[in-house]
């Protein structure tokens, strides 16, 4: 899957990555997002927003992870954290831009 990223100084990267727990390892190697928690969902530094076009390609929000966005200031409607979002279909390409440190 070819991943485009907008990272906080709004350059354009592009992924090839196997999934989305890749790309989550990938950009955290690369200090894109710090993904301070590892994945489990309680510090939100892997906020990122969705491409709304490939909003039906992963799945949906979960309580837990709707209720550390819901705390967040730079949220949106396309909101994610990276490291909850799994792919319910396969796709060939993917937007995602890495929202601002909070
Ligand atoms: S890495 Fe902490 S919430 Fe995703």
């Amino acid at each position: 899957m070819n991943v485009v990223i907008v990272d906080r100084e709004q350059q354009q990267s592009t992924y090839e990555v196997s999934d989305v727990q890749e790309l989550f390892s990938t950009l955290g190697d690369e200090m894109k997002i710090d993904a301070l928690c590892g994945g489990c969902c309680s510090c939100a530094t892997c906020h990122v927003y969705l491409g709304d076009e490939y909003k039906h390609a992963v799945n949906e929000v979960a309580q837990d992870e709707q209720e550390i966005l819901d705390g967040l200031m730079h949220a949106a409607e396309n909101s994610r954290l990276l490291c909850q979002m799994t792919l319910q279909t396969e796709i060939e390409h993917l937007e995602i831009t890495i929202a601002p440190a909070e």
